[in-house]
């Protein structure tokens, strides 16, 4: 059964480690990351964006598919699945549909409106017992081919928006999607102290989880983040995987035309990036 991510995420403040959020994107992907969460023990956060909803056959697709996988490969470590950087009707779509959790990203509208509606999704998600995350400070990557640096979130704007209720909180720390450009200046561990100290134990989450050092990774752990969010790096293994197979002409050796044994090489690549990153984030044996 899916479960919100708010104990696993409060365990994981208590036990210094972060939970990871792997955004999926077919049934491979979601397979991989749930099998390697079980092996290791790991809890687990399956993250959605809306645009890979649109691509899966829209959130009751999802809902139905994950719900399935958990009984079908008897997954027994707690399982919530998230809505990725959510519109307000992009949430109310996932509540209905059955998801464990949303992140409802009001940090594009003037702060009176996003305390607004995120006031309003923090009383529907918690009658229903659901997890919900909110962001503060955007959270950069690239646009047309331009890389934009990650806003740093203004720690009083952090303390409003806690302050409102949400389960977890993503604070803009110099963090973005994607590659790093090669002048990023690293992670502000000055805001995230600063952000940490006005909102005591409440969950960080950190976006753009690809790319950035462990040793920054680990002293963002120490600092509060107890989420910790990868895509990029997810796609990079699969699409290298997948074309390194072709290249080599192994699938013409072995029923290329098999969509299973093509996308075998893509699946398992996912599995290992995703052992590293519990590893690193500490969450194995924390189920
Ligand atoms: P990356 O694509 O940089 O790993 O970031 C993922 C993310 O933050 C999803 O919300």
């Amino acid at each position: 059964m899916l479960v919100s991510a708010t104990e696993m995420l409060k365990k994981a403040i208590a036990g210094k480690y972060a939970v990871g959020h792997f955004n999926i994107n077919n049934l491979e992907w979601t397979k991989a990351i749930l099998e390697v969460s079980q092996e290791l023990n790991s809890p687990v956060i399956l993250g959605v964006s809306e645009g890979a909803g649109k691509y899966m056959g829209g959130y009751k697709t999802i809902v139905g598919m994950v719900n399935g996988m958990l009984e079908g490969l008897k997954i027994t470590v707690p399982v919530a699945l998230h809505l990725d950087h959510g519109t307000y009707d992009g949430c109310l779509k996932c509540i209905d549909a059955g998801f464990s959790s949303v992140m409802f990203d009001g940090s594009h509208y003037p702060i009176a409106e996003n305390v607004e509606k995120t006031t309003e999704l923090v009383n529907l998600t918690h009658k229903l017992g659901l997890s919900i995350e909110a962001e503060v400070g955007a959270i950069g990557g690239e646009e047309d081919g331009v890389i934009g640096m990650g806003e740093c979130a203004n720690p009083d704007e952090c303390k409003a928006i806690a302050d409102l209720g949400v389960d977890f909180l993503a604070a803009g720390i110099g963090n973005i999607h994607g590659k790093y450009p090669a002048n990023w200046p690293g992670l502000s561990f000055e805001t995230l102290a600063a952000v940490k100290d006005k909102v005591g134990d409440l969950p960080l989450v950190l976006h753009g989880g690809t790319g950035i050092p462990e040793d920054m990774i680990k002293k963002a752990i120490s600092l509060g983040v107890a989420k910790i969010n990868v895509n990029t790096e997810c796609q990079l293994a699969f699409a290298e995987a997948t074309r390194k197979y072709i290249e080599a002409g192994k699938d013409r050796e072995s029923k290329g035309y098999d969509p299973r044994k093509l996308l075998a090489p893509g699946a398992a690549a996912i599995k290992e990036t995703v052992k590293g990153k519990i590893e690193l984030f500490g969450s194995a044996g924390k189920a």
